[in-house]
């Protein structure tokens, strides 16, 4: 038994998260948590919301709600819509949360007894109107590149030149449009990243079978131009943590902030904080999982990210965490994954265009989702979420082939022999080539997972319902009820001992009709891991009662799949 620590990426607070961000994150992260739990291992699955920055700030702002009231509310949104996924997170924190505020600043006051932190004056542009500096993307104008009017301080949208916000013509606030905008000198904290660079590059060279698209993002950034450069890690806002040196004030920074993603990394740990805190775990609750002098040895640390998040990962927080010279636990694993699409282009939030959490939950039960999503999840490349693909996934692999299996077998079993397994005979060789079969499948199924190689072990998992099926139909119980009932019974008997091996297999997938398979069986989810696929063959006895399941899958039909089809192309 391992002790496994489990982070997704933190999911911003503005606003509920579509399926692209659910499955570039969240939902392998809680794959991998719940089938590590099933093979017994000591497993803490970490999530938040990371809730600072200027899009939290306007957000609050759009919806009218002080900020902080903002982010409580849309908190518990995101908490209730994560539950209705069964993200089995152990705790969802907040990065607003006080142990944040508290280890931030601790990090800020040792990296710079560290020497890594330079005070830096800025020239950065000022709304007089707003009352505020404003960040480079909420400076707009026109581009002087192509005359564009819309362009933005950071970045022209329609020609894609890098712009500053000084190049733009006739600038203006993207906040309040007014154009009373000055230059002003403003003290900053900057990160010295490039000092650690040789550091951080042996780290990187010596980590052994990590995703390429991990190591080659973070190999990017090491090498891009001049190679990894200093980064400012304060902002002047409102909404934040108080720059200060652990609880001490820093003088000279009076009223500014921690950069949201200085922070917001720094929330893995405070949640673990929170969560002892919440069970009255004490201090050690949490340490022994990230202080390597305290424990955290032989933990084994998995994050999960879409590929825009991974230098942060890879290079600013592993500097955070090294710059600080203090035992601090890094992550053994970073499991990154490409994007999702939406019907051949991009997931809109402004024009409504695909399918957010919240609605997704309001169309069909979750399992629904994670299955398609996690057959599908964009692991070697981008991949393309679309309604026909997804009602092929629900068609054909949950109803026609799990769904139908289970409906089948118990069905029959109930008008033949009643709601109990039957007695029968010894198995025979379509039994024994049965679970020759699963063998091979189920050690293809363990080696992805165990490698979280999602796909793959999809379709492992679809692999093992698909042998079930073919058995039922080469074994073919209702022709053998008239000449050998005996050996129709046993058949039946391995086919009910099918659905709770397929039940134990497919929880992490599917948890919900994996509940339900177990429930119908009298089991509950305590059902161990099966030790080899010939003894989950025989581990209900004859005589073992079950109750026959609702449907476990109902099916998309096409008039369904045409109208959300419309429904979510956006509005053009
Ligand atoms: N909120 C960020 C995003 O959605 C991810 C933050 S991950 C953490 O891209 F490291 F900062 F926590
Ligand atoms: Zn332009």
């Amino acid at each position: 038994m391992a002790r496994i620590l489990i982070t997704s990426a933190l999911p911003y607070i503005n606003g509920i998260k579509h399926l692209g961000n659910l499955v570039g994150s969240q939902l392998p992260a809680d794959l991998h948590a719940r089938y590590m739990r099933a093979r017994g291992h000591e497993v803490l699955f970490i999530c938040a919301t990371d809730e600072h920055g200027t899009p939290a700030e306007l957000a609050a702002a759009k919806a009218g709600e002080p900020v902080a009231e903002y982010c409580a509310r849309m908190w518990r949104v995101q908490k209730d819509i994560a539950d209705g996924f069964r993200l089995s997170f152990d705790h969802f924190g907040r990065s607003s949360s006080d142990r944040n505020r508290r280890l931030t600043q601790h990090f800020a006051e040792r990296l710079s007894a560290a020497g890594l932190i330079d005070e830096v004056m800025e020239r950065q542009v000022y709304s007089k109107a707003d009352g505020r500096f404003l960040p480079d993307r909420y400076i707009e104008g026109t581009c002087p590149n192509c005359g564009y009017e819309k362009a933005r301080g950071d970045q022209c949208e329609n020609c894609t030149k890098q712009l500053d916000p000084t190049d733009l013509i006739n600038p203006r606030s993207a906040i309040s449009g007014s154009t009373d905008l000055e230059v002003r000198e403003t003290k900053h904290l900057h990160l010295r990243q490039s000092a650690m660079r040789a550091h951080l590059r042996d780290w990187i060279d010596t980590r052994e079978g990590w995703p390429v698209l991990t190591t080659s993002i973070a190999r990017k950034w090491l090498d891009d131009g001049e190679g990894l450069q200093d980064r400012s890690i304060t902002r002047d806002l409102d909404w934040g943590i108080p720059v200060q040196k652990g609880e001490k004030p820093w003088p000279g920074m009076e009223g500014k902030v921690f950069y949201v993603w200085f922070d917001a990394p720094i929330e893995y740990i405070a949640a673990t904080a929170e969560w002892a805190d919440a069970h009255g775990l004490g201090e050690d609750g949490w340490r022994r999982w990230w202080r390597a002098d305290e424990g955290a040895g032989d933990v084994r640390y998995t994050q999960f990210m879409g590929k825009d998040n991974v230098p942060f990962h890879t290079l600013s927080f592993p500097a955070t965490l090294m710059g600080s010279a203090e035992p601090w636990k890094l992550v053994d694993y970073i499991k990154s994954f490409n994007y999702l699409n939406y019907e051949g282009g991009k997931f809109s939030t402004s024009s409504g265009r695909g399918v957010f959490m919240d609605q997704a939950l309001e169309i069909l039960p979750a399992d629904y989702w994670r299955w398609w999503l996690l057959s599908n999840v964009p692991e070697s490349s981008d991949s393309d979420f679309t309604w026909e693909s997804f009602q092929n996934g629900v068609n054909k692999d949950l109803a026609d082939v799990l769904g139908n299996f289970v409906s089948r077998i118990t069905k029959f079993c109930r008008s033949r022999f009643g709601e109990a397994l039957p007695e029968g005979g010894a198995p025979g060789p379509e039994e024994a080539e049965l679970a020759a079969e699963l063998s091979r499948r189920l050690a293809e199924y363990e080696r992805a997972m165990e490698a979280i190689e999602v796909r793959r072990a999809a379709q492992a998992l679809r692999a093992i319902w698909v042998a079930g099926n073919e058995y039922l139909q080469r074994a073919a119980p209702w022709t053998k009820m008239k000449e050998s009932p005996e050996e129709a019974a046993m058949i039946v008997r391995t086919g009910l001992n099918l659905v709770r091996l397929y039940a134990i297999l497919s929880r992490p997938f599917i948890p919900d009709a994996a509940g339900a398979m177990l429930t119908a069986l009298g089991l509950t989810e305590n059902e161990p891991w099966p030790e080899s696929a010939e003894a989950a063959l025989a581990a209900l006895p004859s005589g073992h009662a079950f109750t026959t399941p609702d449907v476990l899958f109902a099916k998309l039909d096409d008039e369904r799949r045409e109208a959300l089809e419309a429904r979510f192309a956006g509005k053009g």
